[in-house]
């Protein structure tokens, strides 16, 4: 046999190009499923053995040399080599010097198109449960949170303009609700990702006698892929994470934002913790809340990678089309980018500390109770389009005197409704407010330690 410098170079009467060779590598980033190529060799050589297709002895040299690799790329001492184009050759390359012609026998009856997509799932899989991990200990520091500020008022807002007072607690187990719908989201993600491609060889499956059921469940697997053209060729599964690690950024964004505005001194909500911010190089008296500022701009990232993906398989005639190398990098920065926003946040969370008096100062600036007073006259027979319109006026009169409308003194209230008693003024406190908001779902403070319970016991009830 000729002297091959690529497995498949016996078809070729020139050598490839460097710049060709250069550009069409991929084992510069690939190598990161090294573990999971290896796996998925040792159960597909298994299963050609029990079907005797290749021989026990070829078994038990492939299972030695893989052993041997595994251990050199362990030890950082695997010699990578462009010529060999990918993270599946150079193994291939490295198993036939250490083991000779049984190494030769261990590509029967697949190809780099089923192994690849095998090994990007059994990946992914690990990765999944990695963010999903990361996620329940994001929700735990939340729930911790919610649950020691579940009475501490602050206004709630929309358009950002204090709108009605509810609990420090209340507004953080609404981002407890979002990540736990993406902690779903991403066990239903895996689901898909779990079923096994091999088998279906290049394309069309292969003429040997092949058991994919049996590499299933070696590996893990729920499922074999059902269509050999679609097993190579789908890759739903890599754009589907994206999607659901899109929306725990944005999610994160959102909460990066608020914490970038209450940090500010204008709002003054929050003091992060120390060892998660950065000061100014020119600035000696700056406290910069970078870290929440970096989440929210690399949720750009992971949105790019989910772009990325989706143009890459847009269009593309089936089956496997060498574009889809492409699909590594961004999905390997998303999974990056998110676990390390997880991570970091995490510690943010649980450090930062409320500002009780500037959250009940800024309540107590923004009329916030005009809807409880509102609420309180309707109870006293005012059909409520009335009430809105004798609550405007008084919050009218109350901005002319400079004050709140909490604030403003009993006779003056009842010059603009008779129906307005003393017993008023509970419901125009933050407190009264939000302890009228006692149903599942509220914001008062019983319902907020409810909630958190029944949080604590979805994670320690969800896998
Ligand atoms: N490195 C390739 C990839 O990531 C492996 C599959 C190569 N297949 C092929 N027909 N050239 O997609």
């Amino acid at each position: 046999m000729s002297k091959k410098v690529q497995p498949w170079s016996g078809r070729f009467g020139q050598p490839v190009a460097e710049l060709v060779k250069r550009f069409t590598a991929s084992v510069g980033f690939d190598r990161r499923l090294a573990r999971h190529d290896l796996d998925a060799s040792l159960a597909h050589a298994r299963m050609l053995a029990e079907r005797a297709i290749i021989s026990r002895k070829d078994l038990a040299a492939i299972e030695r040399g893989l052993a041997r690799v595994r251990r050199e790329i362990r030890a950082g001492r695997m010699a990578w080599s462009l010529d060999a184009e990918d993270v599946h050759l150079n193994i291939e390359r490295r198993l036939i010097a250490l083991v000779g012609d049984a190494g030769k026998r261990l590509h029967t009856a697949r190809s780099r198109n089923d192994q690849v997509a095998t090994d990007v799932r059994l990946w992914l899989r690990d990765e999944i449960d990695a963010v999903r991990r990361l996620l329940a200990k994001l929700e735990r520091r939340l729930v911790a949170q919610a649950s020691r500020h579940a009475a501490l008022v602050m206004p709630g807002f929309t358009h950002l303009q204090v709108a009605q007072p509810v609990t420090f607690g209340h507004h953080l187990l609404a981002y407890f609700e979002m990540f736990e719908r993406d902690r779903e989201r991403l066990a239903e993600c895996r689901r898909r990702v779990n079923v096994l491609p091999l088998g279906a060889a290049a394309l069309a499956g292969t003429g040997f006698r092949i058991d994919r059921g049996r590499v299933a469940r070696a590996l893990g697997f729920e499922g074999v892929a059902a269509n050999s053209l679609d097993a190579v060729s789908d890759r739903d599964f890599a754009i589907e994470f994206c999607a659901c690690a899109s929306l725990v950024m944005v999610h994160l964004s959102r909460l990066a934002e608020e914490l970038v505005l209450w940090a500010s001194p204008r709002f003054g909500f929050v003091r992060l913790p120390e060892r998660y911010c950065t000061g100014s190089s020119i600035m000696p008296q700056k406290k910069n809340p970078d870290v929440p500022e970096l989440v929210r701009g690399k949720s750009g990232r992971v949105f790019g990678s989910l772009v990325a993906l989706l143009t890459l398989m847009k269009a593309q005639p089936l089956a496997y089309n060498r574009d889809n190398q492409e699909d590594k990098e961004p999905l390997f920065d998303a999974v990056d980018t998110l676990k390390g926003s997880l991570a970091v946040f995490e510690g943010l969370v649980a450090g930062m500390k409320p500002v009780a008096a500037a959250m009940r100062a800024a309540v107590l600036e923004g009329h916030a109770t005009a809807t409880d007073l509102a609420d309180y006259l309707v109870r006293k027979g005012v059909p409520f389009r009335d009430a809105h319109e004798i609550v405007a006026r008084v919050v009218r009169a109350a901005d002319r005197a400079g004050r709140d409308l909490a604030a403003l003194p009993l006779a003056t209230l009842r010059r603009f409704s008779r129906a307005i008693g003393a017993d008023a003024r509970r419901v125009l406190t933050p407190e009264g407010s939000v302890a009228s908001r006692d149903h599942v779902g509220g914001t008062a403070p019983a319902q907020v330690r409810a909630a958190a319970a029944r949080a604590r016991k979805r994670l320690a009830a969800g896998s």
